[in-house]
């Protein structure tokens, strides 16, 4: 296992490298899976979303990190910690992106937990933040899952979506 950064009950969290590209696209290319996105990425877009992730991982210490089974280290989805603006400033943002046959095992839950209690816990952060598209029922209901509220809602990517908040 490469570089992890959170184990749970069942699951790794690792940090990206371009290895991984393949991998996500099997998320990226799926146009269920990126209804709520502007379109579907190609691997040349992949990659920019690696560097983009690893960019990042230098300039915030956070970022998206690639979520595995912990035992048998299967790619299950992506998962981590966003820098995002949020009406000018900059908030933490929880985000997660799963394979969708693996829908519905509650791993993002999992996985979004611990990047919550990691914010808090280790990186001392005050407020984290998930900005889900107002029709993503899916992606709300592990926000909720997890603690957060809606506080607002807010134009961004050139559509509407909900701030879910959390604050120690
Ligand atoms: C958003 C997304 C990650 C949610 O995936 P999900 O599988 O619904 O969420 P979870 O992994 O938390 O699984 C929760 C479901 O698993 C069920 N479940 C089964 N076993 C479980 C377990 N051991 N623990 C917890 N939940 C379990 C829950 O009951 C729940 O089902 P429900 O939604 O019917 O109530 C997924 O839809 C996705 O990847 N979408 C594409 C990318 C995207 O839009 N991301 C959000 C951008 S803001």
């Amino acid at each position: 296992m490469d570089n992890p950064v959170i184990i749970t009950e069942r699951l790794i969290l690792r940090k990206m490298t371009p290895d991984d590209t393949g991998k996500l696209m099997e998320i990226f290319s799926d146009t269920v899976a990126m209804r709520y996105y502007p379109s579907t990425k190609n691997e040349s877009e992949t990659m920019e979303w690696v560097k983009w992730t690893q960019k990042n991982y230098d300039e915030y210490g956070v970022g998206l990190w690639i979520v595995e089974d912990k035992v048998t280290g299967e790619f299950l989805g992506q998962c981590g910690i966003v820098p995002q603006e949020v009406d000018g400033v900059i908030e933490m943002e929880i985000g997660y992106l799963f394979v969708r046959r693996l829908w519905g095992n509650g791993y993002a839950t999992e996985a979004a937990l611990a990047c919550k209690n990691f914010g808090f816990e280790r990186l001392k952060l005050n407020k984290m933040v998930s900005l889900p598209d107002v029709n993503n029922i899916p992606s709300t209901k592990v926000a909720e899952r997890i603690g957060m509220q809606v506080i607002k809602t807010i134009n961004k990517w050139g559509k509407e979506v909900y701030v879910y908040s959390v604050s120690i």
